[in-house]
């Protein structure tokens, strides 16, 4: 599994932490920083073995396709980041929010992962599950992609499988 924008770990972890030990972990991020925090959570966790860390510019630097795919990117509008306490780079996407989930799936099918990559989760902001779907659809055509809730009841979690 490769988990991009991997920040402090979490998602990379949880997963180790709730499935069996053959799932292992491609945990990426463009943050030197981030992935520092998330090397001493890994061994925190003692997850070495199975969590590898690698700093990536989305794909640029991934050479095994992955089964599974799961981002976290920042999805904020550029506009809207002011006052935000994280820095910019976790959590703005660009003007329109969505442009970075755009840019990996550009490069899931520049890459031609749909081949072998099974299934793709991304996290998005509470209004973007239509564009980001549509978007999702013209890309890859023959993908079943569903969206589901998040516990407030906002359409937050966009599944693409090939
Ligand atoms: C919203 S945070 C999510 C962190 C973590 N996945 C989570 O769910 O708690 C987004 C992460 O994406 C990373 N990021 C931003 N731009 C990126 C890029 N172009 N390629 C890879 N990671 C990126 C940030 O450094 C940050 O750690």
């Amino acid at each position: 599994m490769l988990d991009i924008g991997t920040g402090s770990g979490a998602i990379a972890i949880a997963i180790c932490k709730k499935t069996k030990k053959n799932i292992n972990v491609l945990a990426s991020d463009i943050s030197p920083q981030a992935l520092n925090v998330a090397r001493k959570n890994i061994a925190t966790h003692k997850l070495l073995s199975r969590v590898t860390i690698v700093r990536s510019n989305l794909l640029a630097n991934i050479d095994k396709v992955p089964h599974i795919i799961v981002a976290n990117l920042p999805y904020v509008k550029e506009k809207n980041a002011r006052g935000l306490a994280d820095p910019k780079l976790a959590l703005v996407g660009g003007k329109n929010g969505y442009e970075l989930i755009f840019n990996l799936l550009e490069q899931i099918k520049e890459k031609k992962y749909d081949k072998k990559t099974r299934v793709v989760f991304l996290e998005i902001g509470h209004n973007q599950a239509r564009v980001i779907k549509k978007y999702a659809t013209v890309l890859f055509p023959k993908a079943k992609i569903t969206s589901k809730n998040d516990l407030a009841g906002y359409n937050r979690l966009i599944t693409i499988e090939y």
